[in-house]
């Protein structure tokens, strides 16, 4: 089996619900599963440290998922139009795989979160595009052959998916937000299968 790894930060589980969906998209694929690992918060006190495994939900990420992976769905709620500081606190510190050229060539997308609907959505999406293509990863939207894309009134871009949580973030996920999701899964796994085929032979490193 070859793994793509489902990375995300939630605080209230709308991020996380969008993971498990992706990651079903995901094990649709012949061959192919999902790694499902979330990042700890970070505080004031930035040097503390977590447990290494949670009290409930996903495991914490190690810079190895990464390594190990055959591909990468990255999600985060908006921050002020951004990714969230946990994810970009992990991903700060995986220095060691770009030296060694370890996510080059495998493809990626990107799904978020936000409290309202022009809250920054695609400006997320790409705050989460920028380092995996310093890693020289394969990024990937979702084309509009995914009707959903037409017909949505709530999330779900070109960009990647995403869902509209409400100000109190509780809005449960729509039909189309959770089938782009869905989509969005098995055509990263598709394109993993093909990028990092399980021979090693990785063609686009
Ligand atoms: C510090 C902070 C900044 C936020 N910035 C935005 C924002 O710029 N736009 C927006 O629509 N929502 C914003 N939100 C709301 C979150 O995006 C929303 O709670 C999130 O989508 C819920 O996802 P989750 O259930 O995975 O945590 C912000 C929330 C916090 C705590």
């Amino acid at each position: 089996m070859s793994e793509v790894l489902v990375l995300y930060y939630s605080r209230y589980g709308a991020t996380a619900e969008m993971a498990q969906l992706i990651a079903r998209g995901i094990d649709e694929v012949d061959g192919m599963q999902a790694r499902i690992r979330t990042v700890p918060s970070v505080s004031t006190v930035c040097e503390a440290t977590a447990d290494s495994i949670p009290d409930q939900g996903a495991p914490y990420v190690t810079v190895e998922d990464l390594h190990d992976c055959s591909g990468i769905a990255l999600g985060s709620p908006t921050r002020f139009g951004n990714m969230a500081a946990p994810l970009k606190y992990f991903i700060d510190s995986t220095s060691s795989l770009w030296l060694s050229g370890s996510l080059c060539g495998k493809p990626a997308s990107v799904f978020t979160s936000t409290s309202s609907m022009h809250g920054g959505q695609e400006t997320t999406l790409i705050s989460m595009m920028l380092p995996l293509l310093h890693h020289g990863m394969i990024m990937m939207g979702i084309p509009y052959s995914s009707t959903e894309l037409l017909s949505t009134q709530s999330g779900g871009t070109p960009y990647g998916s995403s869902h509209l949580a409400g100000t109190d973030s509780k809005l449960t996920l729509t039909d189309d937000e959770k089938n782009l999701c869905k989509q969005q899964g098995r055509r990263l796994a598709l394109a993993a299968s093909l990028l990092c085929p399980t021979d090693g032979s990785r063609p686009l490193k």
